[in-house]
């Protein structure tokens, strides 16, 4: 790739003259140039020369059905040629719309009956949160307005959504924060925040959702809002009972449980919500990426018929509900929504997700001897590979990240992208993922991180 700016041409040029990218250093690219994805097949995407890479994120967590799947065009097309556009303002509707609301409503954890459309995972988020002080307004608990989340969770990057994210860098430049929004700690057992060890901490993390609203009162707690799995913060998965356990406070607390699943839904983790391994009923659930697996942007905010009935009963006569986006319930984009699903039954990526993401998981463990290898964790095909400088003590690398950057580049280098979050390589393969394509994955990254400590050893 060109050392600096200078040098580049053509596309790499242009690029780094007009696109701001998100989530990117700004002067490494500047000077570098941007990787530059031209067409996909499968887990693979290529590159402008023609390079092949194993999709190890699938593209932003989201790409489940793969890429080039000729029959989303055909539906994508179909619905253009029909009606491109129509607002669901105003009661107007349309066909993909409904269709899409009554499919979900019957695949999500029961009692979610409603849906809002939006156009990606920050805009549910930002619905549920305000829904929930909407509710509790319509009951006659106007005071029931804060917000809990946790640290190292990632809820999206609108202002209310970024306020719910517990991952310092995603608001350090942008404060301050949207008020009454309070963090607590993540069930991180690698790196417990608390200084405690599992199963002898009884939750302590959990506990402190009990202590936070004890602190703040009742009376003045909207919703707790929560990855089950935190993705972005380095796909940590909790012990099996921390999940009932803030669910059984919510309910006690009357708090709002929102279940942020924008990764997690329509089967990555071998369900087809992950809510279903812990026998959760959330009151609302964040949906986006796999469910159109991104071909095009969509969101859906879900609630409960309770949620819905004082709505409905309870909004004063003549008051619109004030909420919404131009594009909540696109047609086009809910009829290539509709086709993503009816790919996923059709070719039971679900099912595939368990018993391929079994295997998944079991390959990866065979990395947690390595050198640098601090934890191999994850459920299905969601999984991390957290990376430190020395094993027996934890140490992460100086200056942080080092590690990860150095082993994705490494992946990359030899066809596979993956995402480093810190020194936390995050990877979650497109769910048509095969037991060879397994393979080949954990032996790129075999070898990404045999290499990088033979470099640190120089
Ligand atoms: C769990 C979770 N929630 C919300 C979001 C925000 O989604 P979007 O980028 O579509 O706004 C993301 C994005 O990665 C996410 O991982």
């Amino acid at each position: 790739m060109t050392e600096n700016a200078g040098q580049l041409t053509g596309l790499y040029k242009e690029d780094v003259e007009h696109l701001l990218h998100p989530v990117t250093q700004l002067k490494n690219h500047f000077q570098q140039g941007p990787r530059i994805l031209e067409k996909g097949e499968g887990i693979y995407v290529f590159d402008l020369d023609g390079k092949r890479y194993i999709d190890g994120l699938s593209g932003l967590w989201n790409v489940c059905i793969g890429h080039h799947r000729p029959e989303m065009a055909k539906a994508i097309q179909e619905q253009v040629e029909k009606l491109a556009f129509s607002p669901t303002f105003f009661g107007f509707s349309n066909i993909p719309a409904i269709k899409l609301a009554d499919k979900l409503a019957g695949i999500v954890p029961d009692g979610l009956t409603k849906v809002h459309f939006t156009s990606g995972g920050a805009e549910t988020n930002e619905t549920n949160l305000k829904l929930a002080r909407y509710y509790h307004k319509l009951i006659g608990k106007p005071n029931k307005t804060k917000i809990i989340s946790r640290r190292k969770a990632y809820h999206g990057i609108s202002m209310g959504a970024m306020s719910a994210t517990g991952i310092e860098t995603y608001w350090k430049m942008f404060e301050p924060m949207a008020p009454d929004f309070l963090h607590i700690a993540p069930p991180y057992c690698y790196r417990c925040e608390l200084h405690l060890t599992y199963p002898s901490c009884n939750l302590a993390c959990a506990r402190q959702l009990q202590e936070v609203i004890d602190r703040e009162g009742r009376d003045t707690v909207a919703a707790f809002i929560g990855e089950l799995i935190l993705g972005a913060g380095g796909v940590i998965v909790p012990p099996d009972d921390y999940w009932p356990l803030i669910q059984d406070i919510c309910l006690r607390e009357e708090v709002l449980l929102i279940i942020d699943e924008v990764i997690t839904g329509f089967g990555r983790t071998g369900k087809w919500f992950c809510c279903e391994h812990y026998g959760l009923e959330p009151q609302m659930l964040s949906l986006a990426k796999a469910i159109t697996s991104g071909y095009l942007p969509l969101g859906a905010a879900m609630i409960k018929d309770e949620i819905y009935s004082a709505m409905l009963e309870r909004t004063p006569t003549g008051m619109p509900f004030m909420h919404g986006f131009t594009y909540s319930g696109h047609p086009v984009v809910c009829a290539a929504s509709l086709c993503n699903l009816g790919i996923m039954e059709r070719e039971d990526l679900v099912g595939n997700a368990a018993r391929t993401g079994a295997y998944f998981q079991e390959r990866l463990k065979e990395l947690a001897h390595l050198p640098i290898v601090g934890e191999v964790r994850g459920k299905g095909l969601i999984a991390a590979v957290e990376l430190v400088s020395d094993k027996s003590n934890r140490d992460p690398f100086t200056p942080p990240g080092s590690g990860g950057a150095a082993v994705a580049q490494r992946a990359y280098e030899m066809g596979m992208i993956c995402r480093a979050a810190g020194d936390i390589l995050a990877l979650s393969p497109p769910l048509i993922i095969t037991k060879q394509q397994v393979d080949d994955m954990v032996e790129i990254l075999r070898q990404a991180i045999e290499d990088t400590v033979r470099e640190l050893k120089k």
